[in-house]
């Protein structure tokens, strides 16, 4: 029997890319979108998809109601997210987190919440496979060099910072090893702010331009030397594709929470 998937923020930048690879994608069946906008239309109309119906409910309360699914990816807005997740979880859904904005703390809620379902979450910072290499090449510096800090870029309106791409990273980085700090807060001159914010033991600071799409550096430095590894996404959302559909595959092979593409990669 083929999967079913739902697509929150199926008729979005990101979710109608993967909502396309998921109706093309043996195995697999999309049988549902959120969107306000597109509430009572037909996905399959809006994607072109050559498919029957696939409805578009406001909400996630209705959605869970009138369809049923396997597999719900979130790819809407931070806002909206934590409540579609565990709503979902609830019901005894898996989930696939595309959207970025979580924070730890609502990770260990979620983690929770999954497993007093025996339900599991994948969550992904970025599923572009160039960003997973950053991640792995990331963690393998910070065994060596204690010292790194995270930058990361988007464009002007992008609402929530730091990126679920560095927030990732920040988490994977601080279960290597947490970055030095050299200048105590009793010794520091001037503003804390100019500092960025300190993640689960990492330094992270987020630039927000036109001009930029989404990218990552992690930065490290030793005396003389300095290693910097960085990410630029282009103007498409093709690249999550792949990543997206490997996700919902994999989401139903573990229970309770795992972050990270390569978390279900076979290497
Ligand atoms: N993990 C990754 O690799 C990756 C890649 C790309 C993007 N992202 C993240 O994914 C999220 C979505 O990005 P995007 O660029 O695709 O955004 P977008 O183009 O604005 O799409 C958002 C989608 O969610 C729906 N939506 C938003 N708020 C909603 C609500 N309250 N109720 C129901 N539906 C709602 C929107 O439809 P309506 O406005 O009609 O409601 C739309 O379909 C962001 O957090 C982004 O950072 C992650």
């Amino acid at each position: 029997m083929a999967l079913r998937v739902f697509v929150a923020g199926g008729t979005g930048w990101a979710g109608s890319e993967l909502s396309k690879g998921i109706a093309k994608t043996k195995g697999m069946e999309l049988v549902g979108a959120l969107s306000r906008k597109h509430s009572g239309k037909n996905l399959a109309d809006i994607l072109k998809l050559d498919s029957g119906t696939i409805p578009i409910y406001s909400d996630i309360e209705t959605a869970l109601m009138k369809t049923d699914f396997d597999v719900l990816v979130e790819y809407t807005k931070p806002d909206i997210a934590k409540t579609n997740v565990i709503a979902s979880l609830n019901k005894g859904k898996n989930v696939v987190i595309g959207t970025s904005g979580l924070t730890d703390s609502d990770y260990s809620e979620i983690e929770k919440v999954a497993i007093d379902n025996n339900s599991s979450v994948l969550a992904v910072g970025n599923f572009a496979i160039t960003v997973v290499l950053l991640q792995m090449f990331s963690e393998i510096a910070a065994k060596f060099i204690p010292n790194f800090e995270i930058i990361d870029y988007a464009h002007e309106k992008k609402v929530d910072s730091p990126s679920g791409t560095a927030r990732e990273l920040a988490h994977r980085l601080s279960k290597v090893q947490e970055s030095k700090i050299y200048v105590s807060e009793k010794d520091f001159v001037g503003q804390k702010e100019s500092r960025g914010t300190r993640l689960e033991g990492v330094q992270v600071h987020s630039i927000r331009l036109p001009g930029h799409v989404i990218s990552v550096e992690s930065i490290f430095g030793l005396k003389d030397e300095k290693l910097t590894l960085r990410h630029d996404s282009g103007s498409s959302a093709e690249p999550y594709v792949n990543g997206g559909l490997l996700a919902i595959q994999k989401v139903g092979t573990f229970k309770g929470l795992k972050r990270g593409l390569d978390s279900v990669m076979e290497f």
